[in-house]
């Protein structure tokens, strides 16, 4: 087995937000190399069902990054290595809810920093940003990691994961901490429930298999550089071990530019569905119409190499839709935004529902 997953056998690991999506599959491949995996997550867009079952070296801890009780109660459990992946997703919920992104990936990372320091013990603390928020919309393709970003971002969870590394560049700087920043674009896989304010993947894949016809926001031309979250857990995994990602950020992506009109096309075609397209208008904070993120940096100096191919990924996402469909048909939301904000959310689920979601 390779040196950097032989590392974590034995290792305290905390990972913030450990029940999401890429939090799930990052847990599940830490207890598969016999690390002892602390979760602290507050379930707003996680689900227990998510995470492995009666597992040995797993504590969950339900609770919130903003919260000091919680964030005692989970360091002292000595972790040795954090991945800070809880936040408050994304774009579109940012502009709807801007001041509970604020708080969850401003104040939350600030506090889990702090946090860090005062504990005084931490080996690594790897940061979940996001390389479309950093990015400028107009930076020349595929973007590098030493691109400045743009003072003009489209949405607040954009302005709060700038603001997430720049924290973690104060607390590597001033503060000595052994940070390091992962740049992730558009994960995709098993472990997304489909909701209002996911990524288009699960959603297309929730639609068609449904039946129902998919709706592209814009022309269908725009691209993104759809990343496999195992290749993604594989980056993040090394990143946690290897000591020239100190104080660095990578980008975390396969490096690939796909047509949203091809995934579409790919979806109904492997989910079954005959269903037309529907084209609807582009969403104004929406000025990224192309994205592919250059790897280089990540392949040069951890070794990443993503290697799953789009197609098998895809397929691999929706049987893990049909393996788990009666959780993911209870818990996917696509609740109303911010006209409804002040009404309370009507959970529309039976009780077992609302238990598991
Ligand atoms: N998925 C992507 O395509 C993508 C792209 C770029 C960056 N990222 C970043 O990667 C990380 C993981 O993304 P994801 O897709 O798994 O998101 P996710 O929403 O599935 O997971 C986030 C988890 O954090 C938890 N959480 C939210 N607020 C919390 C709080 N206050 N305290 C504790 N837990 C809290 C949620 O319940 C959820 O389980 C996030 O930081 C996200 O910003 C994701």
């Amino acid at each position: 087995m390779k040196e950097y997953l032989n590392y974590y056998e034995g290792r305290k690991v905390l990972v913030t937000g450990g029940a999401g999506a890429v939090g799930s599959i990052l847990v599940r491949k830490l207890l598969e190399l016999k690390a002892q995996v602390i979760v602290l997550d507050d379930l707003s867009s996680g689900y227990t069902w998510n995470l492995p079952q009666n597992e040995q070296g797993l504590l969950f801890v339900q609770g919130d990054v903003v919260d000091e009780v919680d964030l005692k109660r989970v360091f002292n459990e000595e972790p040795q290595i954090i991945f800070h992946l809880a936040a408050f997703f994304a774009n579109q919920n940012s502009v709807d809810y801007p001041e509970k992104d604020l708080n969850i990936n401003g104040l939350g990372t600030l506090k889990l920093l702090q946090y860090g320091v005062m504990y005084g013990k931490l080996e690594r603390l790897v940061y979940a940003s996001s390389g479309c928020s950093i990015y400028p919309s107009d930076a020349p393709m595929p973007f590098k990691e030493d691109l400045g970003a743009s003072m003009y971002m489209g949405t607040p969870y954009q302005i709060t994961k700038m603001l997430g590394e720049l924290y973690m560049n104060y607390f590597y700087k001033m503060k000595g901490l052994p940070i390091s920043k992962a740049r992730f674009f558009n994960s995709y896989g098993a472990g997304e429930v489909p909701g209002q304010y996911r990524n288009v993947i699960p959603n297309f894949i929730y639609w068609a298999m449904q039946g129902q016809s998919l709706p592209i926001t814009g022309t269908g031309e725009e691209t993104r550089d759809f990343t496999y979250v195992g290749d993604i857990v594989d980056g993040l995994l090394r990143m946690g071990y290897m000591k020239e990602a100190i104080g660095e950020a990578f980008n975390l992506a396969a490096g690939k530019e796909i047509k949203i009109i091809d995934l579409a096309n790919k979806v109904n075609k492997f989910a079954g569905s005959d269903k037309e397209i529907r084209y609807l208008p582009r969403r104004k904070w929406d000025t990224k119409t192309r994205l592919l993120a250059s790897n280089e940096k990540a392949r040069k100096v951890l070794g990443f190499d993503p290697i799953q191919d789009f197609d098998y990924g895809l397929k691999e996402t929706i049987q893990w839709f049909d393996t788990n469909w009666d959780n993911i048909k209870d818990c996917a939301k696509f609740g109303p935004g911010i006209s409804s904000a002040v009404r309370p959310v009507a959970k529309e689920n039976n009780k077992e529902s609302l238990a598991k979601c």
